[in-house]
């Protein structure tokens, strides 16, 4: 059996900081002992009794200045897109076509899906972000490619190939019956194997033809426990778009709701303009919204309407999405600092125990893993991050004025990046440590 230790102060949420008090949601440790036993948490107690019982020989590490999480969780994100963040000008169909439809053709070459593969799960790792649900593009070598590199660094990911079989270029084009053909035998080699979850990946109403989206709500169907993601009401024009292509459907989210594409395991990105039927419809069928702040900000999107999807009368599973290319950044601390500016706007203040909720637990539920992940507490898979307090001079200085857990928290949403990133455990394993010569190892 392998066995290690950690020390340090630590936090994990035990119910949903949104609908409970956040003194009853959060709990915390100001000096916990971890034990963790082949990649799972077998114990997390004060460290003043768990020292006592801990053995001579398990290895001990000890994170004074430091808050220990659940390793964060990205709700939505496309590795494809990394080498075209932060394109200028466009809204989101013309950025699609002028700059992510561009980028995704280079994804036929393996070589290609290959290298970007080990760069995105590296800048994942370096943000403390363990779990991700991930676009891949139209190509199978293209989810191979990413699954790969997360098989060896035993991240557990959710990830699946782009179907699109209209409106897009015929090089990023399948068919109803091709990309129906080819995610099931992705599903065959990669759904459960070691820690990959396989995610139905219709990129969105517009590019698939109701044929299409059929041909997804049945495969999904006869492979339960496989995922489904694609991208609801994120832009006026497109909301405009699929009325148009979907006369017959009531709303947008209709037209997945009829394609048998809305249930557990099912992530819907943006959710941006939503009305009060498809958030319900959304509660009531248990499929999942991933806000993505910092991407809606710089496409000029829209808001995201917390507090309507967390509703208490119908509460809806909503995770934190980066939505790399369109999002700007890989750290969740950053999203978070754009939710919370989000909200505002919206007239809403997100505490911090919400916002880390997002980053964490509440990501976990609306990925149905929060058996598995999300939580420090045992029998949990030993995905951890360790925060550093004192990463930056400002940090630091900023930090010692502050009064409690929240304080702490918020100022960590607003002032924290990849930066306050020390180490991010996978199944008990420091695969990124900041300070060490080679920061990236395989466990
Ligand atoms: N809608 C359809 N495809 C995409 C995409 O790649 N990114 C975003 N942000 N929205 C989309
Ligand atoms: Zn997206």
């Amino acid at each position: 059996m392998k066995q290690r230790a950690i020390r340090g102060p630590a936090m994990t949420f035990r119910g949903d900081p949104f609908l409970l008090a956040a003194g009853e949601a959060l709990h915390y440790w100001p000096d916990a002992l971890i034990r963790i036993e082949d990649g799972r948490i077998a114990s997390v107690e004060d460290a003043e009794q768990g020292l006592e019982s801990l053995p001579a020989d398990v290895p001990l590490t000890h994170y004074p200045d430091a808050l220990i999480c659940p390793g964060f969780i990205d709700a939505h994100v496309h590795y494809p897109q990394m080498q075209m963040i932060g394109a200028f000008g466009a809204e989101l169909l013309e950025w699609l076509e002028r700059y992510t439809f561009v980028a995704e053709q280079d994804f036929a070459d393996a070589e290609h899906a290959r290298d970007v593969a080990g760069r995105f799960l590296r800048e994942l790792l370096r943000a403390g972000t363990t779990t991700a649900a991930v676009y891949c593009t139209v190509h199978p070598q293209s989810v191979d490619a990413l699954f790969e590199e997360s098989e060896r660094f035993n991240t557990r990911m959710i990830a699946g190939k782009v179907l699109m079989d209209r409106n897009a270029p015929a090089e990023l084009t399948d068919t109803a019956e091709t990309g129906y053909a080819q995610s099931k035998a992705l599903i065959e080699k990669w759904h459960g194997r070691g820690r990959q979850l396989y995610c139905i990946t219709p990129r969105f109403a517009p590019s698939s033809t109701e044929a299409q989206l059929e041909a997804a709500g049945r495969l999904w169907r006869e492979h339960p426990g496989t995922y489904v993601q694609t991208h609801l009401c994120e832009n006026q024009g497109e909301v405009e778009w699929v009325r148009e292509l979907f006369p017959d459907r009531s709303s947008y989210l209709d037209v997945y709701d009829h394609a048998g594409l809305t249930g557990p395991r099912a992530i819907f990105g943006h959710a941006v303009h939503m009305d009060e039927t498809d958030f319900d419809c959304c509660h009531r069928t248990g499929s999942a919204l991933a806000h993505c702040p910092t991407s809606n900000l710089f496409l000029g999107s829209g808001l995201f309407r917390m507090l309507d999807a967390k509703k208490v009368e119908r509460p809806v599973r909503v995770g934190l999405g980066t939505d790399i290319g369109a999002g700007t950044s890989f750290s969740q601390l950053r999203s978070l600092g754009e939710a919370y500016k989000v909200a505002k706007l919206g007239g809403h203040a997100l505490t911090p125990e919400q916002g880390f909720y997002l980053a964490t637990r509440g990501g976990a539920e609306a990925l149905r893993l929060d058996d598995k992940i999300g939580s420090i507490a045992p029998g949990y898979e030993a995905d951890l991050v360790v925060l550093d307090l004192k990463a930056t001079p400002l940090l630091d200085f900023r930090l010692s004025y502050a009064r409690d857990l929240a304080e702490t928290l918020f100022v960590l949403m607003t002032l924290g990046d990849d930066r306050a990133i020390r180490t991010t455990y996978i199944a008990g394993e420091p695969v990124y440590e900041r300070d060490r010569v080679e920061s990236f190892v395989y466990p």
